[in-house]
């Protein structure tokens, strides 16, 4: 297949914004109108002053070398939705194109293509929460350019089978985008590899999660090069901004403590699964392939009510189709996991 027949014309015929750090990063910089007194703040000695670096190389690199590919197989974010939104923008045309989603999943997916006037055709995961292909050859049209599958998929916990996902890949003239959101509390092995040989093929990662880095904002796609050099050409300028760099590249140093933390973390779900499941209003703990549960209940909405009453917040997912009396319940730390057990103990729904 050749992507470069997804890509929306527009996209292929603009010119992209040259910023002054395109350019140069070294000699004498007036080129900017950064602040040449240098910043209201001192952070160790880095110039804050100075515009970070468009192309963000050496993170790059790290995390190309990190999945065994390339510096142009990498595409950093401002969070995974940012390249969530950018991935829809480079491919979807608004108010013509479409793109499918394997409900029930991560919502993000549904608000990015309403924000940019794409069509959003949901087909069922099977009642297993698997990848049903039959379903998805019947919702799949002639202007589908995207699919989005969420492997392990936010908020039913479980991975999705690696054929299944290859199976899109093979018989669907669209981009397929596997969110690896998760991945790393699983057994699942990150699809991030194959990208060379499977050109239509997209693969996000975020340090939100095992990484513990929410705040930073950074999340990033694995790509066949061509892909990644449309987001390039489409993302502003100066997206990653210094700081995150800098904290990013540090962080990755600490994978054994990452690995150690996320074992811990299962640890703990294995322990919440088996107290939950104890509880009689519970009526099914879903195996979960992340570092949260799903959870069916009777009353749902009621024990929801009732935990966030009590300080306890958890998320409601009944109103998502195949979810009915479904909490999505986030692993804590063993103190948090027994406040919640012994709470949701005492309850009455
Ligand atoms: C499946 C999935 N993808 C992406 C994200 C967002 O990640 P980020 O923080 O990198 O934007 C989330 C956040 O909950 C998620 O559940």
């Amino acid at each position: 297949m050749n992507i470069e027949d997804l890509i929306r014309p527009n996209i292929k015929a603009l010119k992209p914004y040259r910023a002054a750090r395109h350019d140069f990063v070294s000699g004498v910089l007036l080129d900017a109108n950064e602040n040449s007194f240098g910043s209201a703040i001192d952070f160790n000695g880095i110039e804050l002053n100075r515009y970070p670096d468009p192309y963000q190389k050496q993170l790059r690199l790290r995390l190309a070398t990190l999945h065994g590919v390339e510096l142009d197989n990498v595409f950093l974010g401002v969070g995974s939705d940012e390249v969530i939104d950018l991935l829809i923008r480079v491919f979807c045309e608004p108010a013509l194109d479409s793109l499918m989603i394997l409900d029930p999943t991560y919502g993000m997916y549904r608000v990015a293509a309403g924000i940019n006037n794409v069509r959003v055709i949901p087909a069922l995961l099977t009642d297993e929460f698997q990848i049903d292909v039959g379903a998805a050859t019947s919702s799949f049209y002639p202007t589908t350019k995207m699919i989005f599958c969420c492997s392990p998929n936010n908020p039913t916990a479980n991975l999705l089978r690696r054929t299944d996902v290859l199976t899109l890949c093979r018989n669907f003239p669209a981009i397929v985008v596997v969110d690896e959101a998760y991945i790393d509390f699983s057994e699942g092995e990150s699809l991030g590899s194959m990208v060379n040989s499977v050109s239509n093929l997209v693969v996000l990662r975020t340090l939100s999660k095992a990484w513990g880095l929410a705040g930073i904002r950074l999340g990033y796609a694995v790509a066949h090069p061509l892909v990644i050099s449309y987001l390039l050409k489409i993302k502003p300028p100066y997206n990653i901004n210094a700081l995150t760099s800098l904290e990013a590249m540090r962080a990755l140093n600490e994978r054994e403590r990452v690995r150690q933390t996320a074992a811990k973390i299962i640890d703990e779900r294995i322990h919440l699964a088996e107290a939950l499941a104890s509880i009689p209003y519970v009526i099914r703990v879903f195996p979960s392939d992340t570092n949260f549960l799903l959870v069916r209940c009777r009353h749902a909405s009621s024990v929801f009510e009732q935990l966030t009453r009590r300080g306890i917040i958890v998320r409601d997912r009944s109103s998502e189709p195949k979810l009915e009396d479904c909490l999505r319940i986030t692993v804590g730390t063993r103190a948090q996991n027994d406040l919640l057990i012994n709470t949701m103990k005492e309850l009455k729904p």
